[in-house]
């Protein structure tokens, strides 16, 4: 791997992910919308991912991806701008790698692609720990636009072998700020992260998971759960199972603060040990 192209480079992940290849020796392009200055890139282009010019402009030399722009959540755009933009992007940022002759990409997806995030109506999980065969129930148009890049992503790997890893993170942030502040709303009152099942992952972590990614041995498209073992409340986890997901088929036990997550595919296919947890 010579250089890496990282989009939403200015953005929370795509920052902590061109930190991490600065550490690991790797070059890397940033493209954004807008350059804030001191990105730790050696080629910054500034441009919009779902414009072909810009994403054909910031591919040059480029031999892996990894896409993060989007717009992260339904409440920051038109329904239109968020789905459309949103999957608009992945397709162009995906179909001109394969063009230039990528041969990797890794997708920010999202845990939100199940649906329960941002639904107007509450949906309960079919069955805990939730693993990638749960059925993706979107009621948004955030969570569709998650779902349709894996889809992008799945045909991309058929159509020209590429290998695409979509990463479905929880909600992430830093220690210092945005994990404190979730973690104290939940302490307050649980109810407010029962539609993300109380999972997160540190920044940190969530660039280790793009690192991983981007070099483990893998061929195809892979869909991938990852987060912190341990949830953010402070309550153990079966007992706001039993508060907030009453009658829901538990498939494992879930001891302590167990994210009700099964992580199984990100130890097998990544071997992801998250780092920074929160206490
Ligand atoms: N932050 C979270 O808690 C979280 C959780 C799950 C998934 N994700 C996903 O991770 C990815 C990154 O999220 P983030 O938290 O870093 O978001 P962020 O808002 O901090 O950063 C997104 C960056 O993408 C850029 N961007 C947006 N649209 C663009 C476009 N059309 N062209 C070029 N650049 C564009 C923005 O300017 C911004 O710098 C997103 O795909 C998001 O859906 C985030």
């Amino acid at each position: 791997m010579n250089r890496v192209l990282v989009t939403g480079a200015a953005g929370r992940l795509g920052r902590a992910t061109l930190d991490l290849l600065a550490r690991e020796g790797i070059a890397a392009t940033a493209l954004d919308l807008h350059d804030p200055g001191d990105l730790p890139a050696a080629r910054v282009v500034v441009g919009d991912t779902g414009e072909v010019k810009a994403v054909r402009e910031a591919l040059a030399g480029v031999d892996a991806v990894v896409h993060c722009a989007a717009i992260p959540s339904p409440t920051l755009g038109t329904p239109e701008d968020v789905f459309c933009g949103n999957t608009r992007s992945t397709f162009v940022v995906l179909e001109e790698a394969a063009q230039a002759g990528v041969t990797r990409a890794v997708l920010a997806g999202s845990q939100s692609a199940l649906g329960f995030a941002w639904s107007p109506q509450p949906i309960a999980p079919l069955y805990l720990p939730v693993d990638e065969a749960h059925p993706l129930l979107a009621a948004d148009p955030y969570a569709l636009s998650k779902q349709v890049d894996e889809q992008i992503g799945q045909m991309i790997a058929r159509r020209y072998g590429m290998t695409v890893v979509t990463l479905r993170f929880p909600l992430l942030g830093g220690m210092t700020e945005r994990l404190p502040t979730f973690a104290s709303h939940y302490r307050a009152d649980p109810v407010q992260g029962a539609r993300s099942l109380w999972a997160y992952l540190e920044d940190r972590d969530a660039a280790t998971a793009n690192w991983l990614a981007l070099t483990r041995p893998l061929s195809g498209a892979h869909e991938i759960f990852v987060a912190a073992p341990i949830t953010l409340a402070a309550l153990p986890t079966e007992e706001l199972l039993d508060r907030f997901h009453p009658g829901v088929p538990r498939r494992a036990p879930m001891p302590g603060r167990t994210v009700p997550f099964d992580l199984s595919l990100a130890d097998r296919l990544l071997g992801l040990v998250p780092e920074h947890l929160y206490a």
